[in-house]
């Protein structure tokens, strides 16, 4: 009988992938609550030739040298700033992530929460459920007007477009800033490429759909929010530490600005005596953009069948270290 491949899957994904495994890898799996350590990383990557990797934990140059023989790292994730992708390229690993299945996910959820934190939807359930709601009023939870105002979009990726999309359906004017101009979402949505000074200064709805790198780490901070409107709100679902957390507390309890709806954190889960879960201006969900169950079946059939096809020699569909493919 054949000796199948050894693989770790460090976080319990769905039966969808699993049954991907099923037969082709001889697997084990984490399955425990919250996510493995790091001496159970180490112990299980020991002759590992396949790794399913997630956001719970870092996959750094030191857990790949604890196989000796690792082949791929495949996140179950489109984000993949939990991975040292330059040590895995040194060392001939190929690397791969899961985009596509979870844009719409990801677009719906932004929505959610701009249209959540614009009309006050969680507080409003929070006054209701504490007895506060005693007349109807004029003035009872105003909040803001979604329809026909500016969204400023930072990163024209997939998920963005999937958002300037969205965006069109509620008649916004749209603006965005991005590495490269994005035509075809121009044409179809009549969003505009500005700088990000002019984005942040416009927009109404500032929200945030880059990858975490090294140019965009803490790219927001004091002197951004400081140029938004004073009415503006804020959304995150892509990273936390793109964003200076210590100055998103500032200016939504300063009230530089007016609101911000959050999906993603610096530090995760958040602390419960973070002040930032205090603000009643803040919407706070817990990194949930991609929890649908079409995206996250998705995320795990993609990830199950990135890691077969490096295994069996065949090029990943998703991968993110090319230069390394010599077949
Ligand atoms: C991702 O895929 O990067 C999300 O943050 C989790 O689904």
């Amino acid at each position: 009988m054949a000796i199948l491949p050894k693989v770790y899957v460090g976080l319990p994904i769905q039966e969808t992938g699993l049954e991907i495994l099923r037969g082709k890898v001889d697997f084990r799996i984490w399955t425990d609550e919250g996510a493995p350590s790091r001496e159970t990383l180490l112990e299980e990557m020991k002759d590992a030739d396949g790794l399913i990797s997630g956001l719970t934990f870092r996959v750094d140059d030191e857990l790949m040298a604890a196989s000796g023989k690792l082949k791929v790292i495949s996140n179950y994730a489109v984000g993949y700033d939990n991975i040292d992708v330059a040590a895995a390229t040194k060392r001939g690993i190929l690397v791969t992530n899961t985009p596509d299945v979870l844009t719409a996910a990801t677009a719906d959820l932004a929505f959610l929460l701009i249209l959540a934190t614009a009309r006050r939807a969680f507080e409003a359930n929070e006054f209701m459920r504490s007895g506060k709601w005693k007349v109807w009023g004029p003035d009872l939870l105003v909040g803001m007007e979604v329809s026909g105002s500016t969204i400023g979009i930072i990163g024209m990726g997939k998920i963005g477009a999937a958002v300037a999309k969205r965006a069109s359906g509620f008649g916004m004017k749209i603006l965005y800033t991005s590495t490269k101009r994005r035509t075809e979402v121009e044409e179809s949505t009549g969003a505009q490429f500005v700088g990000l000074d002019e984005l942040l200064k416009e927009s109404d709805i500032v929200t945030v759909h880059c990858l975490l790198n090294e140019q965009t780490r803490n790219m927001i901070g004091e002197e951004q929010f400081r140029m938004m409107k004073k009415t503006a709100i804020f959304i995150n679902t892509a990273r936390g530490t793109i964003v200076d957390q210590k100055a998103l507390y500032k200016a939504c309890a300063e009230k530089w600005i007016w609101a911000a709806g959050l999906d993603v954190y610096e530090k995760e889960p958040v602390p419960l005596d973070d002040p930032i879960l205090k603000l009643s201006n803040v919407t706070t969900l817990p990194h949930i953009a991609s929890a649908s169950n079409v995206a996250r079946n998705g995320m795990a059939r993609k990830a199950a069948t990135n890691l077969i096809y490096a295994l069996d020699g065949k090029r990943p569909p998703d991968l993110l270290n090319p230069e390394i493919w010599t077949v």
